[in-house]
């Protein structure tokens, strides 16, 4: 069976990273590229988290930078969280490799274009600008991608960066809009899943006691980032949110989730970049999105495990 063909778009990030790894160390996938987009931290520094997250596993990968702020709103990061860099942690050697020339727009709009119709999955794991401009700028792209698969949006889980919201769709709610009404095949693993995929201590350990510079990079990058997550949840280590995208290509068996209509508020302060989630299908509204509830954790963490220990 061939290869997937993906495009990552990325805010590195912690979580990020940890799903650029296991993407770029599974045989399964074959990533065209990665777009990165201004989110956790600005766009120089998701570029730059990017390009040292490809050297880091040893796999040489174009990475085109994309939109410096949302469509509209004004950029809302995330420092608190992934720290100054966005990828605070261990300490990586400054990039020796430069982004690929070409805006992430254009990289996305010219590979869709030139590979196969419906060929090529697009895997936004931040706020969804680079791929609400490419839709916008290129209509005719929605009929070509295979799906979208994205880590984004809450429901039972509420929001993590208001009462209401989930970060990737509140930083940009207008794009999240245009992505859940393009028609597209999107899948949604919103905060409802990956807050069922924590690093406890013994999965922290695990990768800690691989003894590579992957694995290192993997337990400091969530010893890090937990923090936040443990301050407010009292959760028992951090939600591994990103690599939940990665993992549901690989084994979708390992999750569960409906076929639902998923609607974005945009026009209320109050509940901006809210995703309106119809679970239990009152709205009569048509189905959009497959929005994942439910993962088997363990499997994921062996998943996990298995690929970091091949970089
Ligand atoms: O809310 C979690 C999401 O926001 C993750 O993608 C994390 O990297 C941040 O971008
Ligand atoms: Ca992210």
């Amino acid at each position: 069976m061939s290869a997937q063909k993906i495009i990552i778009d990325t805010d590195p990030g912690q979580d990020d990273a940890v799903a650029i790894l296991l993407a770029l160390a599974s045989p399964e996938l074959d990533v065209l590229g990665i777009t990165t987009v201004a989110g956790n931290v600005p766009l120089p520094l998701t570029t730059r988290n990017a390009l040292q997250v490809c050297e880091l596993a040893g796999r040489p990968v174009p990475v085109h930078a994309g939109c410096d702020r949302p469509l509209k709103r004004h950029l809302v990061t995330a420092e608190h969280v992934h720290g100054k860099t966005g990828l605070d942690g261990i300490a990586l050697p400054d990039p020796s490799t430069e982004p690929a020339p070409g805006h992430a727009v254009d990289f996305l709009i010219d590979t869709l274009r030139a590979e196969p119709p419906r060929s090529v999955t697009l895997c936004p794991l931040g706020p969804l600008t680079n791929i609400a401009t490419a839709l916008r700028d290129a209509p005719d792209i929605a009929d070509r991608v295979a799906r979208i698969v994205l880590m984004g949006g809450a429901y039972f889980e509420v929001g993590n960066i208001t009462p209401a919201a989930e970060f990737n769709i509140y930083v940009d709610p207008e794009a999240a809009e245009i992505v859940f009404r393009s028609g597209i095949d999107v899948t949604a693993l919103p905060l409802d899943v990956t807050h069922k995929t924590l690093m406890t201590a013994p999965r922290v350990a695990a990768f800690r006691d691989m003894g590579t510079r992957a694995g290192e990079a993997v337990a400091s990058w969530t010893d890090f980032f937990e923090r936040f997550d443990k301050e407010k949840y009292g959760s028992d280590g951090a939600p591994l949110h990103d690599p939940t995208v990665i993992g549901y290509l690989l084994r979708p068996d390992l999750f569960t989730g409906r076929r639902i209509n998923v609607e974005i508020e945009t026009l209320s302060d109050l509940t901006r970049g809210m995703t309106v989630a119809d679970w239990w299908g009152v709205s009569g509204r048509p189905a959009n999105a497959t929005f994942i509830g439910g993962i088997d954790a363990d499997g994921f963490f062996a998943l996990l495990t298995d690929r970091i220990a091949r970089l």
